[in-house]
C-alpha cells in the first residue's frame, strides 16, 4: 500500500526554487531515506509532506489526504521532528511529553516512550538545560507520542553520540516492524546503509537518484553509498 504519494512537488521561497518538480511514492512500513547536499530541498519536502508548509505546486498525497488541505485530520496520524524545532526553555521533559499526548486522540503511553528513549532519569529537566543531544532523543520521542502511522525525521540523528544513535537506530527497525512508515533526512551515509529500504538522493530541489542502498552503490559504480553519494551528485569537494 502507497502511504506516501509526490508528483511534481514545487516549492520556491521568492525567485528561489527550493523544489522543483520532485516525485517520490513510499510504501507502508519503509523506512525511507533522503539525502542530499545543504539547500537541495529536503527540509521543504518534508515541510510539505507533513502540513506544515504550503506547497507552490504538484500532487502531495500522505494516507489518502492532501497534507495542507487535511492538515487537522493527517496531524492526528503523523509523527514530525522538524530540523529547527524548540520548545519553551521551562517546559520540563515529562510536562512535554504529557502535553503532546494530551493533543491526541489515541496516543502511546508517553512514560513508556520516556523509558525506551532513555528518558526518564530526566523527566524532571527542563528543555533549556537539555544537552543537543538530549533534545534531540525528546523530539524524537515527541514525534512517536501520538501513535503515528507515518513519522517523519528531519536529521534524525544528527548530534547524537555512537551508542545514542546505534540505539535510535534499534528502535526505528522497532517501528517498521510494528508497520510505521518511517521518512528520515539523513547525512550520513553509513546510516542510511544501515537502515533505510530505500533513498532518495536530492540536489538543487530535483531527485537525482533513487532506489535501495544497494542498488545505489550499482548505480554510482562505487563501492559504498557514500561514494556512490558523491558520483551521483557530482559534490565530492563542492
Ligand atoms: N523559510 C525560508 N525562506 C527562504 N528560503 C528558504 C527557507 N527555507 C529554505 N529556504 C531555501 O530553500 C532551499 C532549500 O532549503 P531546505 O531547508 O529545504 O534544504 P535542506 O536540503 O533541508 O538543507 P540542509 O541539509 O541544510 O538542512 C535553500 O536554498 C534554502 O536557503
Ligand atoms: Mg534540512
Amino acid at each position: 500500500m502507497t502511504v506516501i504519494e509526490i508528483d511534481g512537488l514545487r516549492k520556491s521561497y521568492g525567485s528561489g526554487k527550493a523544489v522543483d518538480g520532485v516525485s517520490l511514492r513510499v510504501e507502508r512500513g519503509e523506512i525511507f531515506g533522503i539525502a542530499g547536499p545543504n539547500g537541495a530541498g529536503k527540509t521543504t519536502i518534508v515541510e510539505c509532506a507533513s502540513g506544515s508548509r504550503r506547497r507552490d505546486g504538484g500532487i502531495l498525497r500522505v494516507l489518502g489526504l492532501d497534507p495542507w488541505d487535511d492538515r487537522r485530520e493527517l496531524l492526528q496520524r503523523i509523527g514530525v521532528q522538524l530540523q529547527e524545532a524548540a520548545l519553551p526553555d521551562a517546559i520540563k521533559v515529562g510536562e512535554a511529553l504529557r502535553m503532546y499526548a494530551s493533543l491526541y486522540d489515541r496516543p502511546a503511553d508517553w512514560r513508556k516512550l520516556m523509558d525506551e528513549w532513555g528518558l526518564a532519569d530526566r523527566k524532571g529537566t527542563r528543555f533549556a538545560r537539555l544537552s543537543g543531544g538530549w533534545k534531540q532523543r525528546l523530539f524524537i520521542a515527541l514525534a512517536l507520542v501520538g501513535n503515528p502511522e507515518v513519522v517523519f525525521l528531519d536529521e534524525l540523528t544528527t548530534g547524537l553520540d555512537p551508542s545514542a544513535r546505534r540505539m535510535t537506530w534499534g528502535l526505528i527497525r522497532d517501528l517498521r516492524e510494528r508497520g510505521v512508515t518511517v521518512v528520515l533526512v539523513t547525512h550520513f551515509m553509513d546510516e542510511a546503509e544501515a537502515l533505510c529500504d530505500r533513498i532518495a538522493i536530492v540536489d538543487r530541489g530535483r531527485v537525482v537518484a533513487e532506489g535501495g542502498p544497494r542498488e545505489l552503490i550499482e548505480k554510482g559504480r562505487s563501492d559504498s553509498l557514500e561514494n556512490a553519494y558523491f558520483a551521483l551528485t557530482g559534490r565530492e569537494t563542492a
